[in-house]
């Protein structure tokens, strides 16, 4: 069995609480997933490193936050209520549902084995929902399949009051629905899931320039994530892959345990959406440039990464089956910076005042870092519970600590403890984590 096969990945995150079936309850509802405790602070680590690093470390970065819902209008602007299909086919036979490019129509259906098939027709990938009490008479919008648009629609709004100079950027992270047709793989194509995107303003005829400076930050951020770079590779779209909007597209790509698959889309955009705005909504969509004194439409370089497919990367990466005295080790080897606890903090009895000298070392922890503090079971299976937890430090109190004031500090990934002093507790985990 591949070691990293996805189902081992389910059960750690259920067994641990970063990942639950959403309304389990209820027998749980397809492709939707909750993020439990541990779930739900990796993916904030996830989502601040690439806020800081796309928005905050950068002058010419903005960033904004616009709503789910938008004007109806802006879904035929943006070719989504045209271009936005998949195509899709049934099996007449067990009413089973694929996308048509996904399966050779040559061969039987491989759920029921009949050869069967409905003609492929499109199926638009919008969730459309009604505004208003009244479902009937209510305006129909969509909740948004990109954030993208809420950034192009709000460029003038931007622009006008950041007072940036072309090239600049402005980037949101969101939810965005799509009604896939097929789901799967754990958290990798679900029809809820985040987006962190980038629409990055130039001057037209700059985009190869762009896009290739743009692809190397991105991929260089999944490596400065903790990703194997082994298993990362950037791949151009072949000219019929491209979307409806992009002339010229790579897509960054991890190996998984079911194959290469993409992570983040770096596309050429051109000034397609500026173009599209400027003429639905009537609203001149421009910038004024200062050196020539001309109005012109900006062309657009996108990143556009998942949020969780980014996650589901990190667990995936990090996830390691050892054999350890005889024992069966399962730890992921988390950046530090992504893992949900920094550092857990052990009393190796809990009596004898170690249970209060390790409560105390939590809180300083706490002032910069996040810690647990854990006193259940043997020694062992802590260090166990935490290595799973993808926790890369712990700290034991023992009664030495009640002598000299030192204590011990264990790696996760090498298993090594040293003996420091209790006051370079946090220099200690500086000096550790980039
Ligand atoms: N604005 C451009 C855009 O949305 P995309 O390639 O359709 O481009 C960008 O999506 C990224 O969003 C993907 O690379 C992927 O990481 C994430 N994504 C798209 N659909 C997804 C889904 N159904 N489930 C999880 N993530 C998805």
């Amino acid at each position: 069995m591949d070691l990293k096969s996805i189902e081992n990945i389910v059960s750690l995150c259920k067994r641990r609480g970063f990942i639950f079936q959403s309304s389990e309850i209820y027998g749980g509802l397809g492709s939707t997933w909750d993020y439990g405790p541990y779930g739900v602070e990796m993916k904030q680590k996830i989502k601040d490193f690439w806020w800081h690093d796309v928005v905050t470390s950068r002058e010419n970065v903005v960033g904004m936050d616009a709503a789910i819902l938008m004007h109806p209008k802006t879904w035929e602007a943006s070719g989504h209520v045209s271009n936005f299909h998949d195509p899709l086919v049934d099996c007449k036979n067990c009413k089973a549902r694929y996308r048509a490019d996904h399966v050779d129509l040559n061969k039987p259906c491989e759920r029921c084995g009949k050869k069967d098939w409905t003609e492929p027709r499109q199926f638009n990938l919008m969730f459309k929902t009604a505004i208003g009490p009244v479902e009937d008479s209510g305006e129909i919008t969509y909740l948004r399949p990109e954030t993208a648009q809420g950034i192009f629609v709000n460029f003038m709004n931007v622009q006008g009051t950041s007072r940036q100079k072309l090239p600049f950027g402005i980037a949101q992270l969101g939810k965005a629905f799509r009604n896939e047709i097929t789901t799967g793989n754990f958290l990798f194509r679900t029809r809820e899931f985040e987006q962190m995107e980038l629409e990055f303003f130039i001057h037209p005829g700059e985009n190869e320039k762009w896009l290739d400076y743009w692809c190397e930050e991105r991929l260089n951020w999944f490596k400065k994530l903790g990703i194997n770079p082994e298993k990362l590779r950037l791949r151009p779209h072949d000219k019929d892959e491209l979307a409806h909007y992009s002339t010229a597209c790579f897509d960054v790509e991890y190996e998984f345990p079911f194959g290469w698959s993409e992570l983040e889309g770096i596309a050429d955009r051109g000034t397609f959406d500026l173009d599209q705005h400027n003429e639905y909504s009537g609203k001149k969509q421009q910038y004024f440039d200062p050196q020539t004194n001309e109005r012109i439409i900006p062309a657009v370089v996108e990143s556009s990464a998942g949020v969780d497919r980014a996650f589901l990367t990190c667990l995936v990466d990090a996830y390691c089956e050892e054999e350890v005295r005889d024992e069966k080790r399962i730890v992921l080897k988390l950046d530090p910076k992504i893992a949900p606890v920094t550092c857990a903090v052990f009393p190796l009895v809990k009596k004898d005042g170690l249970p209060e000298i390790a409560q105390k070392i939590v809180e300083d922890i706490r002032t910069k870092y996040s810690a647990y503090f854990d006193q259940g079971g043997s020694i062992g299976r802590r260090y166990r519970r935490q290595d799973e937890a993808g926790t890369p430090y712990g700290v034991t109190v023992d009664h030495q600590t009640t002598e000299d004031g030192t204590v011990t500090l264990r790696d996760r990934d090498t298993m090594d403890q040293v003996r420091i002093s209790t006051d370079n507790i946090l220099s200690e985990l500086q000096s550790r984590i980039q």
